[in-house]
């Protein structure tokens, strides 16, 4: 279906027309209720919606346009393990991968949830041996450090997760990650490393990612260089759903922890795909981990849309993005341990929304996915939070603060008032993006005439504040599930498959190929454009080949 020929796409059609019109200030000064009755729970985060440019109308317009769409029915379609991931021919199930174990969901009459938990159980001795050094090295030597390779989802969840429980981290133990083909990644997360204290996790769901076993190869030969080939058996463990690459690539696969091709890599974290999380936090804490997500699975499947969080979230971005062009969105975590919360946000929504045609192969006739990017605060106020108060470009944001502080006060008595300024930073923000400074308050305040224009706050910039009681397991669980179901949200309404991702896949037959163009002993026959055969050469020459 085309929705954008629907009546209730019209109708936001024509609600769009007057979007300038559409005042935070004059929307709060209409009704004293708004904050408080735009602001929703869902488990411990609590989702103030209320800076957002919407009305009643509007907000109803889009409830509407989902119910057209068939977001309920394919919310259950999703959870009963139907194949919507059309185009590889997939069920899409990341939320059994949090069920609890009395749950049954069948594929292919197979019950997945038991299958989860099998996994987990056997995740969760693992991890308890490494912890507790009773998994020890080649030489006897306890593990000290956790190397995880992997790219995409089989990294940006982890790594995201690891930096983000901080507080949470066994005091032994120490995450790296590699992740990129460039070698400076691998060379410096090994520079200081003992290979006798070190544990990789290979993890890729295909075993075939170049990047990924580039760096597999390269750690195992130096790891075997200084302890031997036997030594791999108990300094690497794989986490796949291949079976046969991981015994091809010499990992034994006792030390393999599976999951499903129903597992898209960005929607892997709470797999196997977690296991160095839970390395670094223990069983326990991970398990309070999918208890955070399931909360929000369970509100996702039974709250009214009206209520109902992460699909009204889904719904203002399609406002903005579809109705009114705004080309893109900040996420901006007032914490520093949610440093890499961004990046891990840019591939689950630009991966699964970045698309141009329908999950029928029809072209889209509206725009979709945002430009989603976004650095912690207080450090993007001193960079980029200038175009975003007096800029061009209208970029709506999320601000994501904590009650409380993410390290241990404790630890350091002598210091003062951080979180209280950080969190004051955060909210003066929103306050400023959303009701900026008028000329007529600029001049009042006494500034000279020239400068009025300068500084002067359009305001009208919405926001999302998400605030929660602290980072903790469950609450980031919460987090990371309400970010996957706004994304489902925006893709039903689009008409698009989130969960396939082909646009990467030409750039990684067209690198097969220049590869071997590059180190080719002899100057290559090139067929490639002429930009790419000069830039080919350029580079040989560099080499000196
Ligand atoms: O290149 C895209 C992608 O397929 C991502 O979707 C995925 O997370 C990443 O590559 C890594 O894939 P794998 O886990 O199979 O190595």
């Amino acid at each position: 279906m085309d929705i954008t020929t629907t009546d209730e796409w019209a109708t936001l059609r024509d609600a769009a027309t007057a979007f300038d019109e559409l005042g935070l200030r004059a929307l709060f000064a209409a009704d004293p209720d708004r904050a408080e009755q735009m602001t929703l729970t869902v488990g411990d985060l609590v989702v103030d919606l209320s800076k957002h440019r919407v009305d009643a109308t509007v907000m109803a317009g889009l409830v509407a346009l989902a119910e057209r769409a068939g977001l309920p029915t394919r919310i259950e379609a999703m959870a009963r393990g139907d194949r919507i991931n059309t185009t590889e021919d997939r069920a899409v199930l990341h939320t059994a991968l949090r069920a609890p174990a009395e749950r049954t969901i069948e594929v292919d009459g197979v019950d997945v949830v038991a299958a989860v938990h099998d996994v987990l159980r056997r995740m969760a001795a693992f991890t308890d041996r490494v912890r507790d050094g009773d998994w020890t090295g080649h030489t006897g030597a306890v593990i000290e450090t956790v190397v995880n390779i992997g790219i995409g989802g089989s990294d940006l969840g982890p790594v995201m997760t690891y930096e983000a429980l901080a507080a949470f981290h066994h005091p032994r133990l120490r995450g790296r990650f590699v992740s990129n083909v460039d070698g400076s990644d691998l060379f410096s997360a090994l520079r200081d490393l003992d290979p006798a204290t070190t544990l990789f996790v290979i993890a890729s769901k295909t075993f075939t990612t170049q990047e990924t076993l580039t760096n597999a190869r390269s750690a195992r030969a130096w790891l075997t260089a200084s302890l031997g080939d036997d030594a791999v058996a108990k300094h690497f463990v794989a986490v796949s759903t291949n079976r046969d690459e991981v015994a091809a690539f010499g990992i034994d696969t006792n030390n393999m922890f599976g999951f499903w091709d129903w597992v898209g890599g960005r929607y892997s974290v709470d797999s196997a795909i977690g296991l160095s999380l839970m390395l670094a936090i223990g069983a326990e804490r991970f398990s309070e981990f999918l208890a955070g997500f399931r909360v929000v699975d369970d509100h996702f499947a039974s709250t009214p849309l009206d209520r109902n969080v992460p699909a009204l979230l889904g719904l203002i971005e399609v406002w903005y993005r579809s109705f009114n062009k705004l080309p893109t969105r900040a996420v901006l975590p007032y914490s520093r341990y949610l440093h890499r919360f961004p990046a891990y946000l840019q591939q689950l929504d630009m991966e699964s929304n970045g698309k141009r045609v329908r999950a029928d192969g029809e072209p889209v006739a509206c725009e979709t996915g945002p430009i989603v990017w976004g650095e912690p605060g207080t450090n993007g106020q001193h960079s980029f939070h200038q175009l975003l108060h007096q800029g061009t470009t209208i970029v709506p944001a999320d601000f994501i603060v904590m009650g409380e502080p993410d390290h241990d006060e404790s630890e350091f008595p002598g210091a003062r008032g951080h979180h209280d300024l950080l969190v004051a930073n955060c909210l003066a923000q929103s306050e400023a993006l959303a009701f900026g400074r008028s000329a007529a308050e600029v001049a009042a305040a006494g500034i000279e005439p020239a400068l009025v224009p300068h500084r002067t706050f359009p305001g009208n910039r919405p926001s999302t504040t998400i605030m929660a009681p602290a980072l903790t397991p469950t609450v980031l669980g919460q987090l990371i599930a309400l970010y996957e179901h706004q994304v489902m949200t925006q893709g039903v309404v689009w008409g698009l498959n989130s969960f396939d991702q082909w646009g990467v896949e030409l750039g990684k037959m067209l690198a097969r190929d220049i590869v071997s163009e590059l180190d080719a002993p002899d100057d290559p026959e090139l067929t490639h454009d002429a930009s790419t055969n000069a830039l080919i050469r350029r580079y040989r020459d560099l080499r000196g080949r």
